[in-house]
């Protein structure tokens, strides 16, 4: 079954990412993704040392929760993603993401999913840098929700599109995996339609969004976009 037949029961959702935001205006922005027609909110958590930089913790995500009526997708850069698990899952995490490599092989990932489970998590999501193969998550293709190809090294907004990731996202619905397939890093008008051909159906995009002079409009353009790369059966 080819790409575009697997994804045709998943819709295509845009998941602004937060990190590109006015954080001094964190409520003023995550209604503005809302009235723009956002489908999730992208919050992006670092630790500073699975990534350099740092960002926020649950008390900001439970706030965000507070004033969101959007799902919150939130992709956790973070060296002990367990340790943490709770805390997001109670702060209003809906898709909680941990990143592969901090895993040492299959058994830590599934223990690390048992645990987002135990916690409350609703959707369990497991990332991939742009560097490790996309066989490191063969194993717990079954068990996860979401899937994340970076298209850019984490840490960082506003980096360029690195366009050899997609034969992983290819390669995810080739073995059948019929959950989402999320890609974030470097999306915009001219990288987005890429990333659906290649089978994704969540797409993330913080500087495009945020930057544009009309962010609905934007949207609207990356949706119709979307559909047109994948077949138009969304
Ligand atoms: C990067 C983050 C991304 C980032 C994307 O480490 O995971 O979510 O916000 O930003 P853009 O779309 O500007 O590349
Ligand atoms: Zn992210």
């Amino acid at each position: 079954m080819g790409a575009s037949q697997e994804t045709a029961v998943l819709p295509i959702t845009i998941a602004p990412s937060l990190l590109s935001c006015d954080f001094a205006h964190l409520a003023d922005e995550v209604a503005r993704v809302e009235a723009a027609g956002g489908d999730w909110h992208h919050v992006d958590v670092m630790d500073g040392h699975f990534v350099p930089n740092l960002t926020l913790g649950p008390p900001v995500v439970r706030r965000i929760r507070a004033v969101a009526r959007k799902p919150l997708d939130v992709h956790l850069m973070i060296e002990e993603p367990r340790k943490y698990a709770r805390a997001f899952a109670e702060a209003g995490a809906h898709v909680l993401t941990f990143h592969a490599e901090v895993c040492a092989g299959a058994a830590e990932m599934r223990a690390t999913i048992q645990c987002f489970r135990e916690a409350g998590v609703h959707a369990v999501g497991v990332a991939l840098n742009p560097d490790t193969p996309v066989e490191r998550v063969a194993d717990v293709l079954d068990e996860v929700e979401l899937v994340l190809v970076m298209s850019v090294f984490p840490g960082f907004g506003g980096q360029s599109f690195m366009s050899e990731v997609l034969p992983k996202t290819a390669w995810l619905r080739s073995q059948g995996f019929a959950g989402h397939v999320e890609m974030d890093g470097g999306l915009n008008r001219e990288t987005l339609p890429l990333c659906a051909a290649a089978g994704a159906n969540v797409l993330v995009a913080g500087s495009a969004l945020f930057g544009a002079p009309d962010m609905a409009a934007e949207i609207e353009r990356f949706r119709q976009a979307a559909r047109a790369a994948r077949g138009a059966r969304a």
